[in-house]
């Protein structure tokens, strides 16, 4: 039983900075997330706290423990990585098995421990298999396993599934999220995926360039992302983000005027100015006529996933894109290099700093009744 306190952490490479004087508390139990692009410090971050890599300053405790400087092994944590290796000369038994005996357990207690994580993890038939005749999916699992079998007080894995094919990648995200709460293991769980990390995690620290920009449960990083970076990256196509100049009420951006609710820019403290204008794809509706509200684009591609369509406008030479149940959207198939007419849904418009990125505004339905109007 375990919680992570990091405080002040940094760590660089040279002159470069790759963590930048992060803190944040993991509860005990809680099954958290680091999201963020590639280099942006997710397994630095990782590494520092399993003790693989000093940080250039700063403390982390786990469990009420100061152990900055410990070695990993005095740390009670256990580790999965995207790439590992298995002792491929032993059976999938004796690679489980191994990390037990090396602690001075007895035949018998090492026997029901192996047991025990093979049944979790539906590994029973394979247990006298070569590692080399697994599957990608059960060389993963008995990596995981390897961990398991430990008992650690923190589990830390890296991209431990990303290299799977995405019907397994679905698979052990379900089991994986069934097993930490079966477990009840304080865990982290690096991943560049964020459909990964918002269908598994408790909550997520999304991270760029070495800072951790928001640390919230998956829901609040989709309805109040902190930033216009993390209102980009989660979400499925992304959000579209626009340049706007807002006067008064008028929003004008490049190609487009939408007029925004004037309770909800005094109640945000909103001045006209250069602003950036965010709305998800799945928050706009397709008209066949222009009228109050909406704004004309025109349709340039459309493609069809099953019980959705995904349209891609242009406005102002930038992709727009807008998600669409079949039902709402099938008419527009044909609709292709034709002008159609766009309205965003006024409680869910946000508006972002040009500079800082920070969210001003953004709507809910409990704050904004009238919106873009
Ligand atoms: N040993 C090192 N020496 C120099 N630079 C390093 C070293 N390790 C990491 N970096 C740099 O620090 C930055 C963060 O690296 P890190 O591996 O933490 O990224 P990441 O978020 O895990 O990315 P990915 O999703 O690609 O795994 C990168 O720019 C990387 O090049
Ligand atoms: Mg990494």
């Amino acid at each position: 039983m375990a919680d992570i306190q990091v405080n002040s952490l940094r760590r660089t490479f040279g002159t470069f900075v790759a963590v930048e004087n992060i803190d944040f508390h993991i509860r005990d139990g809680e099954f958290v997330f680091f999201l963020g692009p590639s280099g942006c410090g997710k397994t630095t971050t990782l590494r520092m706290i399993a003790g693989l890599l000093m940080p250039s300053s700063g403390r982390i405790d786990i469990g009420g423990r100061n152990v900055t400087y410990l070695k990993p092994r005095d740390r009670n944590v256990g580790m999965v990585f995207q790439s590992n290796v298995l002792y491929h000369h032993l059976s999938v038994y004796e690679n489980l098995a191994y990390p037990l005996k090396v602690l001075g357990m007895s035949r018998a207690q090492v026997n029901a421990k192996v047991e025990e994580v093979a049944k979790l993890l539906q590994i029973q038939d394979v247990l006298k298999r070569s590692t080399e005749r697994l599957s990608a999916g059960q060389a993963q699992r008995v990596a995981i396993g390897r961990m398991l079998v430990r008992d650690a007080d923190v589990f830390l894995m890296d991209e431990p599934i990303s290299h799977l094919d995405a019907k397994l990648r679905a698979h052990m995200r379900v089991e994986l999220r069934h097993l930490q709460k079966e477990l009840n293991r304080t865990t982290v769980f690096v991943s560049h995926d964020q459909l990964e990390a918002m269908s598994m995690a408790d909550r997520i620290a999304v991270i760029n360039e070495g800072q951790v920009l928001q640390f919230a449960p998956p829901q609040e990083i989709f309805d109040r992302p902190a930033t216009e970076f993390v209102a980009g990256f989660v979400g499925e196509p992304h959000m579209n983000i626009l340049d706007v100049h807002l006067d008064g009420t008028k929003a004008t951006g490049d190609g487009f005027a939408v007029a925004v609710d004037a309770n909800w820019l005094s109640r945000n403290r909103i001045r006209s100015g250069h602003w950036r204008l965010g709305v998800r794809p799945e928050h706009i509706s397709i008209h066949d006529a222009p009228a109050q509200g909406r704004f004309p684009a025109r349709l340039f591609a459309v493609e069809t996933m099953g019980a959705e369509n995904l349209f891609s406008f242009k406005i102002g030479g930038m992709d727009f894109k807008v998600r669409a149940t079949t039902q709402d959207s099938d008419q527009y198939l044909d609709a292709v290099d034709e002008v159609l007419y766009l309205r965003a849904s006024p409680e869910r418009v946000y508006l972002f700093d040009l500079s800082s990125g920070k969210t001003l505004a953004q709507a809910s339905a409990t704050e904004v009744k009238e919106g873009l109007s």
